[in-house]
């Protein structure tokens, strides 16, 4: 009898039979190369475009459960740090993986504080960008040449460094974000004020004018706080595994990360909230809504922007706590005069038959955009305020990639399809 945890895999083509172990729910795709019709035979694989069945990893991180619709940091549910923790103590418990004690988040706050300044360098690289320049490209160019000032930075298995690499790209993805932003306004750039708070200090850094010291709407602050920490993390999506693949070949994190924001540029992913705006925008008003959902249901390639996820089919946990702080920032901002058209999208779209049998549900950029439109960020900001707060998460999926002996060099297989062995033709020779 084979044992209960394991798969047992006829072979048909030679009647062979394995046991390959079953262990948390996975069995390791390696074991199935074992399986071979002969002896120049590779060993079997599996075929998996998108990973939409593969896990590349075992996290202690971020726990996701796609159908109940919920999310945790390190075992505490999202709606929980929402509202009780900060952005950086939401960064600290994933990172170091418990809450800080009153010591250590100060401490922990004292050192991300002290490292938001940027070397007088960088501002030149901004400088070299024409106005029009995407504050995405702006941002991973950006932090991609400030790894170039920590040459250090390459010594990854060194805990004390690496630790002071991640507090300095935690710090400075602020400075980084708003210098970019004041670079294609014309502004003269804002400095760090280390008597404010990390979101505090980022709208001072993005808003400060002439008055000697700024102080944004604390309710403001704090949306800003609650969206940083919703965006923290969220398992192995498209840009932390681009985080965890660049940096499974020892590159320095500042690297990393710039390869990480590149995946999270993309339209599907953190461009998404800024697809929505340039939707509603489109749409009008509320009575084109109908109109604009036939043509999504019509197969013409037209998406509903900010809803359906590949992991939540339910509903997006972050999406609800969201819409909540939309309202909060409304009443200091004044309403986003978007906010009927999309209440009435996500009315109709929550009732009808396409939508529902495919199970797709405001996700988390739905309403984002619109609250970061209120508080007077440009749409081509959106995805950056996306890879400030992702930026927590990457560096702590980074640092657990690197600490687990499980992993080597991210190096998938293919299965090639292309022309077998063929000689060279000569130019005269082809048609
Ligand atoms: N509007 C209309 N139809 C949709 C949408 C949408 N937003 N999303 C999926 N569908 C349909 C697809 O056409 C497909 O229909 P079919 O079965 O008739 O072919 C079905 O639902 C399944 O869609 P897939 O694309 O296979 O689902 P997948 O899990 O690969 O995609 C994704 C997830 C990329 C998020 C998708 O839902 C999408 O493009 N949404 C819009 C973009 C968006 O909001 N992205 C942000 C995601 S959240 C984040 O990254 C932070």
């Amino acid at each position: 009898m084979p044992q209960s945890d394991t798969l047992t895999i006829t072979d048909n083509r030679t009647g062979k039979t394995y046991d390959i172990p079953i262990s948390q729910g996975t069995i390791k795709a390696i074991d199935l190369r074992q399986i071979k019709t002969g002896d120049d035979d590779f060993g079997l694989m599996t075929y998996d475009p998108a990973f939409m069945n593969t896990a590349s990893c075992r996290s202690a991180i971020t726990f996701i459960d796609g159908d109940k619709g919920i999310l945790e940091y390190r075992g505490y549910p999202i709606e929980q740090l929402a509202e009780k923790s900060t952005y950086l103590e939401t960064a600290y418990l994933l990172l170091f993986g418990e809450l800080p004690n009153e010591s250590q988040l100060n401490e922990w706050t004292h050192n991300i504080t002290y490292h938001t300044i940027l070397n007088e360098k960088l501002k030149v690289v901004l400088d070299a960008f024409r106005y029009n320049a995407h504050p995405m490209g702006k941002f991973i160019s950006t932090v991609s040449a400030l790894g170039t000032l920590y040459p250090e930075s390459k010594n990854i298995f060194d805990n004390e460094c690496r630790q002071k690499q991640i507090q300095r790209l935690i710090a400075k993805v602020i400075t980084i974000a708003a210098f970019g932003y004041r670079h294609m306004v014309g502004m003269p750039y804002a400095y760090p004020d280390n008597d404010l708070s990390y979101p505090a200090n980022f709208l001072n850094m993005m808003y400060k004018t002439t008055e000697t010291k700024y102080v944004p709407d604390p309710k403001l602050v704090h949306a800003l706080d609650v969206l940083l920490i919703l965006h923290a993390d969220h398992e192995q999506n498209c840009s932390t595994s681009t985080m965890r693949v660049v940096g499974s070949s020892h590159a320095d994190p500042y690297s990393a990360l710039a390869a990480a924001a590149a995946a999270l540029y993309g339209p599907l992913h953190g461009g998404a909230n800024e697809e929505v705006i340039r939707m509603l925008t489109e749409i009008g008003s509320v009575q084109n809504v109908p109109a604009f959902i036939k043509k999504v249901k019509g197969g013409e390639g037209v998406r509903l922007m900010g809803f359906g996820h590949r992991v939540y089919k339910n509903y997006d946990p972050r999406a609800k706590i969201i819409k909540q702080v939309a309202y909060e920032v409304f009443e200091v901002t004044g309403k986003n005069p978007l906010l009927d058209i999309a209440l009435e999208l996500e009315r109709i779209a929550l009732e009808d038959e396409y939508f529902v049998k495919r199970r797709l549900y405001p996700n988390v950029d739905f309403y984002s955009g619109l609250i970061y439109q209120a508080m007077k960020f440009p749409m081509d900001m959106f995805p950056v305020l996306f890879a400030i707060g992702r930026t927590s998460g990457w560096l702590a999926q980074w640092q657990e990639m690197l600490m687990d002996p499980d992993q080597k060099i991210s190096r998938p297989r293919q299965v090639f399809i292309g022309p077998s062995r063929r000689e060279f033709v000569p130019m005269e020779e082809r048609k």
